[in-house]
Formats: C-alpha cells, structure tokens, sequence
C-alpha cells in the first residue's frame, strides 16, 4: 500500500481539471459522487471536511475508482471495503460472506439469555456475530468456519475489536469437542438452490457455500440441530437464524424432537430459532 499523502485540495484540483478537460460532460456529477465517496469513506460529516488536511493517495485514488464505477452504475460494496454489525466496523472482502443487519436480532437473543458462558459459532465470516457477543458480553467464543479466507479476515477484526474469540478452520462436521458448550449460535447457509427470491447482488457477492444448502435449504440446520444434542451442555440452547418463508416447514420437523421457541426479526417475520434438548413436553404452538 502507498502511504502517501497529499492535500485533499491538491488532490481535487488536479482530479477534477483532468475530468474536466477530458470528459467534460460527467464532470458535475463526477464531482458530487467524489464527494459523497470520500465522506463514506473516512465516516466524516460534509462540515468537519479540511480541504488543506493530508490524505493517503492510495484511498483518494480508491474514491476517485468508486466515482467512476457510480457513473457506470457498479457496485462498491468492496471498494469501501468495511460494513457496521451491531454498531462495530467490520473489514469486508470478496469470497468472504458480508454481515448483514437482520442477523443482528441473533446476537440480541444470545446476550439477552447468557451471561459468562462459554459458546461456539458455526460459520464465522468476518467473524461478525462471535466479536459482537465477546464485545457487548463476558461471554467467551469458539467459532468455526471452512473459508480459509474467513479465518484471515476475522483475526484482523479481531484485533481491531480487542477480543478473544478461537477461530477455527475446519468443516464443521468434521470435528470433534472434549468441551461442552452453554450454547451455539449460527447463521448458517439457509436458501434453496433456484430461490428466485434472492437478489442479483447476493448472488453476485456473496460466497456459493455460505448461502445454500439442500433439502429445500435445511440441512445444514437439520445437522446442526441432530450433531449439538452431543455439543451443548444439558441446559444448553442453540440459537440459528432462518429464511422467512421456512417457519412452517422448521415447525413440522421440529415437533417432539427438541423445544424450540421462534423469534422475530425487526420487520416481523419468524428468522430465529431459540431450541434446547430439555423437557421435550414443553413445546408449544
Ligand atoms: C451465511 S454465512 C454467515 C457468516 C457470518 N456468521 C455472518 O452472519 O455474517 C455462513 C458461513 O458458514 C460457513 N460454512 C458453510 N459450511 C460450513 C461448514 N460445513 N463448516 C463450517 N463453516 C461452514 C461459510 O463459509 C460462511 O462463512
């Protein structure tokens, strides 16, 4: 990386006489998306902006690529290169699953019912949920995760956010525990493959393993739900999001296995599933 830097003024002369001499008719508008890109990027407000202050080229040029892939209409998700999860800054890249806000729901459920456990998350990524807990509660993570690329990504958010999660690179499946856990969250890979419901971006973006299972998506969550019996402590729960048309189908499967609670997300819809091994007779409807 080039860590030069040179006055955002500066910068900004040379940048827009050069569009301006050579394309004149993008020039305006040009201009306005550099300036809404360099606020995303450096997270400042339009009146702290010092145009003598010094920036790093390498992240001019960036907003200058950004600016120009606006105009031509491409995304920039990577570009920017971070994403916020339960109000943390994470570092994004491609070939590693972006968070997104509806998971945050799941990060509340696990903080609202565990207090100094010791919990394990299956499918890591940016290692989003299993830092989130360890920030906002005394909890301790274990958190495994395939993607060689997601174990590189979430140490180095690990060590911007200060916290002590073991993050493992291993199928999941694969592994054997001599601890016992209070509880195991995930989102795991949910979606039927074909889903028409899912969006070109998604499909674009995010990694093919992080996104589908078979049996019309379910069943990474079957396995989870028949291999943590033997993980979790006698009293402990599992947590795991869900897709928004699969509720009914979970609930006929989940009948007289184990209790389970469901829980909305913030637009309504039933996304989490709250389930222990216990006292199989309190299932309700
Ligand atoms: C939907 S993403 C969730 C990522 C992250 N927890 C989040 O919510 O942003 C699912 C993750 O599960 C991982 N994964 C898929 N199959 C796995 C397996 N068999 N063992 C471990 N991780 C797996 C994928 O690599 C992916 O990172």
């Amino acid at each position: 990386m080039n860590n030069q830097k040179i006055s955002l003024n500066k910068y900004l002369d040379n940048l827009l006489s050069f569009v301006r001499k050579n394309t004149p008719d993008i020039a305006q508008k040009f201009e306005y998306y550099f300036k809404q890109n360099f606020l995303k990027m450096f997270e400042i407000n339009y009146l702290n902006i010092k145009t003598n202050e010094e920036f790093d080229i390498y992240e001019l040029n960036k907003i200058a690529e950004m600016s120009y892939n606006d105009l031509k209409g491409i995304d920039n998700t990577f570009l920017l290169g971070f994403r916020y999860f339960y109000n943390l800054k994470f570092k994004i890249e491609k070939g590693v699953f972006v968070p997104q806000p509806d998971t945050e729901g799941l990060v509340d459920l696990v903080i609202n019912n565990h207090k100094n456990h010791k919990g394990i998350e299956v499918g890591f990524g940016t290692g989003a949920i299993s830092i989130a807990i360890e920030t906002y509660s005394p909890n301790k993570m274990v958190a495994v995760d395939k993607n060689p690329k997601a174990f590189m990504l979430a140490t180095e958010n690990q060590i911007k956010h200060n916290t002590s999660v073991t993050f493992i690179t291993e199928d999941f499946f694969d592994l054997e525990f001599e601890t016992k856990f209070d509880f195991l969250v995930s989102n795991p890979p949910y979606i039927q493959e074909g889903d028409k419901d899912v969006s070109e971006w998604v499909k674009n973006n995010q990694p093919h393993e992080a996104l589908y299972s078979p049996d019309h998506g379910l069943k990474f969550i079957k396995q989870l739900i028949e291999e943590g019996r033997n993980l979790l402590k006698p009293k402990g729960k599992m947590y795991l999001e869900f897709g928004w048309k699969q509720r009914d189908v979970l609930e006929k499967y989940l009948k007289d296995k184990v209790v389970y609670t469901f829980h909305k997300d913030i637009n309504g819809n039933d996304r989490y599933l709250e389930i222990s091994y216990e006292n199989i007779k309190k299932n309700q409807k």
